[in-house]
């Protein structure tokens, strides 16, 4: 794609200045490093600006000025992402949401939230939960990823196996389009078969569709109680196999967590705290969750989950009974990405199958690893069959990285499309999965989607080069 995009000068800062204010400008140099990437790989490119809006007439004003002018914008959350959406790759305007970060309001008679963009994911749950509502979607980054962000990429995270992902509770969206028109793109209800489903046609869409700027998420009563196991394997493969007997049981865990022994030994290495022994026999261990409003029910759960785990070769089984075991686990599972990145250059893969062919998949990823020379650690929400592979980098040459490893990961890709599967459950495709879109596309399939994306953004430039070119 050639770069057809006006660089920003001191006439559009002008502007920015006029409309935002000074202190919402910002050209320095920590600031244009500092959104020059996200978490994912090592991958940095500069905006000429990053800009901080605070309400959604400002951010209509920067599109209508920026589409006029032919500058690039790349909406920016919290740059938790992981798979470069908000990487600037044209320069421009880097379009922070960071300053618009109030909860608007919280409808205890409705169970519902509308909320600005920038608020963080753990700031909203916390303050739903002390209303006795839940806001069950969790990723990792929780902590300090934005809800904009996971509207954007469809978030999910551990217990989406029992309460679904992002798209599943988002009800109403006040977006910005690329010309700076403000839409609402549905209502605030629970049912709706009004025209088609913008609101659905956002959620995941990457910020290349509009920058959403109000979100109406459905909430549902906060379970009363939980119950927190770890269980380790000697065998990647049976852990795998037992998800599916758990899942057969009826039972309905809040969270059905897989990791290897490699992400659990980055993962400890890298924390401060050892809540448990890694055992040299064990391989692979489960984290199960249940909740519930009845602790009895939650009990014999337990008991039941421990039954049909007597198939398996097990080690000795946690249990976490206090909050704070529970947190110490979860955090452990929650780091796994942070300390792969603190280990070595890697590349995040976010493969998803039917839930059945996760073993199948698991020993795929080993043999294509061997083949190839390199290793990788698996981890993520396998009650969802959504494994994340984070392949490392470790002393592989530069060559090889650059030039065998996309052949390794087109043939990974190949054989998670061939088992039903799909390249990304949850960190969306942006800058580092677009060569492989067309594994599980085709043409036609690829061309309906760029058709949309000029429909919104006739121009191209709201959010550039991301999903496809
Ligand atoms: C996780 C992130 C990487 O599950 O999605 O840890
Ligand atoms: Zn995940």
């Amino acid at each position: 794609m050639t770069q057809h995009f006006k660089k920003v000068n001191k006439e559009d800062l002008d502007y920015f200045s006029l409309k935002l204010g000074n202190q919402n400008v910002k050209l320095d140099k920590e600031s244009l490093t500092e959104y020059a990437s996200d978490e994912t790989e090592d991958i940095s490119i500069s905006p000429e600006v990053v800009l901080f809006p605070q309400n959604t007439k400002q951010v209509s004003d920067i599109m209508a000025y920026c589409n006029e002018n032919m500058i690039a914008v790349t909406p920016r959350g919290a740059g938790t992402g992981l798979s470069g959406g908000a990487i600037p790759l044209f320069g421009g305007v880097s379009l922070s949401l960071k300053k618009m970060d109030q909860i608007l309001e919280i409808d205890t008679k409705n169970f519902q939230a509308r909320t600005q963009p920038g608020v963080i994911t753990e700031v909203l749950q916390n303050k739903v939960s002390e209303l006795d509502l839940f806001y069950p979607v969790d990723p990792a980054s929780r902590g300090s990823c934005f809800i904009g962000g996971n509207v954007a990429e469809n978030s999910g995270g551990p217990r989406a196996v029992k309460y679904g992902v992002i798209k599943d509770y988002v009800l109403n969206l006040k977006v910005v389009l690329a010309d700076g028109s403000i839409i609402e793109t549905g209502a605030n209800v629970l049912k709706n078969s009004t025209g088609y489903n913008l609101t659905q046609l956002m959620v995941g869409s990457e910020g290349t569709l509009g920058i959403v700027t109000e979100i109406v998420l459905k909430l549902i009563p906060l379970p009363k109680y939980d119950k927190l196991l770890l269980v380790p394997f000697y065998q990647p493969r049976q852990a795998a196999e037992a998800v599916n007997t758990i899942l057969k049981s009826g039972l309905q865990p809040s969270a059905l967590e897989f990791m290897d022994r490699d992400a659990i030994e980055l993962a400890l290495r890298y924390s401060d705290e050892k809540p448990f022994e890694l055992d040299k026999e064990i391989q692979a261990h489960l984290i199960i969750e249940l909740d519930g409003n009845k602790e009895e029910d939650l009990m014999e759960g337990i008991e039941q989950v421990f039954q049909l785990l007597e198939e398996y070769q097990t080690g000795e089984i946690l249990f976490a009974e206090t909050a704070a075991e529970k947190e110490k686990l979860w955090k452990i599972r929650r780091s796994i990405g942070e300390a792969t990145k603190r280990h070595s250059v890697y590349k995040e893969e976010d493969t998803v199958v039917p839930r059945y062919k996760l073993p199948d998949l698991l020993s795929e990823v080993k043999r294509i690893g061997t083949i190839y020379g390199f290793k990788s650690v698996c981890y993520g929400h396998a009650g969802d069959g959504n494994l994340h592979i984070n392949i490392l980098k470790e002393n592989m040459s530069d060559h090889r990285w650059n030039n065998e490893l996309p052949i390794a990961i087109r043939e990974l890709f190949t054989f998670v499309k061939n088992c039903g599967g799909t390249i990304s459950g949850e960190h969306g495709i942006g800058l580092v999965q677009k060569q492989y879109l067309d594994i599980v596309f085709s043409e036609k399939e690829l061309d309906l989607m760029r058709q949309i994306k000029k429909v919104f953004d006739s121009k191209g430039i709201l959010n550039p080069g991301k999903i496809f070119d």
